[in-house]
């Protein structure tokens, strides 16, 4: 059995694809995790008697801790999940962002880069460093601009996907310079289980619930391809096995919505799952202040993955919508767990102070 040491494990992304790992027995796994405020450990409290599972808290950019763990453990890879990931607070306080995902990630590699050079010395390596990233790193797209490929040109706009560029970056480099086995994926909008609410679909779910307003910000037109958090991490598990080594590959969701549809969509369902008499959720929806340098469409050319490798995306907008909001309504624990005091002041601070929300359901 190989085992795997997944930084980031407690986050949304790395915690799902932890449970999907075990529950299919494709390898061990080690989760190094700092437990930021993003990260709530209760998501894997199934795996609390598995032996196929270790946790340690700590940090990527601690050096020591990381190769006492990888010496520890004898990992025969490493997936780099762990980062700072959401855009609205890259704006308001950049420098966690510098610290984790640039030198954070260059910390990573220094340490997993000189373990695998003396693991090369008695053994053929087959070792190999998975990077998840974004495809904000690749900019904003026009309406009628074809969708990102791996060939597309970084022009990173948010402080968050700047960060993440340079992380790449620096992937790519230890590949090239010191043949370093590397690969990358860059995904799109993910959704589903165990996302933190102050991403836009757990937010809007969790607002309408509690009939708080649904604070959209510009004219809504703003598009994402939403990708169902399941399919991107047995498209990583498929990159992990058989990606060709210093490649690229990006993963998309196949759905492009506008943020207003989105949020429509959501309170539609709500109406059928949570009816309420005399009231469409829908007149929660409140237009404010954009986001500043809010890039205004992604979209992910899935062709290279597609082609090499054989996935596609098995869950429609529609479908895993459905059963994230399903998902949402009923996992009350793990949400009072997540929006504790300090999520309480992250919402005051972002949608109070800095934006302001309008006390008028109007359109834009
Ligand atoms: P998340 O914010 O939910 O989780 C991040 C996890 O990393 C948390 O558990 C946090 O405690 C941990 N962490 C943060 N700093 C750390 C550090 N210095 N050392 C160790 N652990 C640390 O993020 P997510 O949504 O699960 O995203 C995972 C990865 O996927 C990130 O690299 C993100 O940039 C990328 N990504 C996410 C999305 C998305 O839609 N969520 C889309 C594209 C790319
Ligand atoms: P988000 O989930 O923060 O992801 P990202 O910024 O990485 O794409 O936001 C998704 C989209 O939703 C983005 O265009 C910003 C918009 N959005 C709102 O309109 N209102 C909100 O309260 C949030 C959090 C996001």
């Amino acid at each position: 059995m190989k085992t795997v040491l997944v930084t980031g494990g407690s986050g949304f992304i790395g915690a799902n694809f932890i449970l999907k790992a075990r529950h299919h027995n494709w390898f061990n796994v080690v989760n190094l995790d700092k437990l930021t405020y993003a990260s709530n450990p209760k998501t894997l409290d199934s795996l609390e008697s598995d032996s196929g599972y270790d946790f340690c808290r700590g940090d990527i950019a601690d050096s020591q801790q990381v190769s006492a763990l990888l010496n520890q453990y004898q990992p025969d890879a490493v997936i780099n999940f762990a980062a700072e990931s959401h855009v609205d607070r890259s704006i308001l306080s950049p420098e966690d962002f510098i610290q984790t995902n640039i030198l954070g990630t260059f910390r990573l590699l220094e340490s997993c880069k000189a373990y695998w050079e003396k693991r090369s010395e008695s053994q053929p390596s087959t070792f190999r460093f998975l990077h998840i990233s974004t495809d904000e790193v690749f900019g904003s797209l026009g309406p009628d601009d074809p969708a990102f490929h791996e060939e597309t040109s970084y022009a990173p706009n948010s402080p968050y996907s700047a960060s993440k560029a340079s992380s790449d970056h620096l992937v790519r480099s230890y590949h090239h310079t010191y043949g370093f086995p590397i690969l990358t994926t860059n995904c799109s909008n993910n959704y589903g289980p165990f996302q933190f609410p102050e991403k836009l679909i757990p937010l809007m779910i969790l607002n309408a619930r509690d009939k708080l307003s649904l604070p959209i910000y510009g004219d809504g037109q703003n598009i994402r391809d939403w990708l169902y958090v399941g399919d991107h991490c047995e498209a990583i598990q498929l990159v992990l096995q058989q990606g060709r080594l210093g490649e690229s590959y990006n993963i998309g969701g196949n759905n492009e919505v506008t943020n207003l549809e989105v949020v429509q969509q959501i309170c539609t369902r709500l109406n059928q799952l949570l009816p309420k008499e005399n009231f469409d959720y829908a007149s929660l929806i409140t237009f404010i202040k954009d986001r500043p340098g809010h890039d205004r469409r992604y979209a992910i050319d899935s062709t290279k993955i597609q082609r090499e490798l054989g996935w596609v995306p098995q869950e429609s907008f529609e479908s895993g919508l459905s059963k994230t909001i399903q998902w949402y309504i009923e996992q009350t624990d793990w949400i009072e767990q997540v929006r504790s005091g300090a999520y309480q002041a992250w919402i005051q601070q972002n949608y109070d102070d800095a934006r302001s929300i309008e006390a008028s359901d109007s359109s834009p």
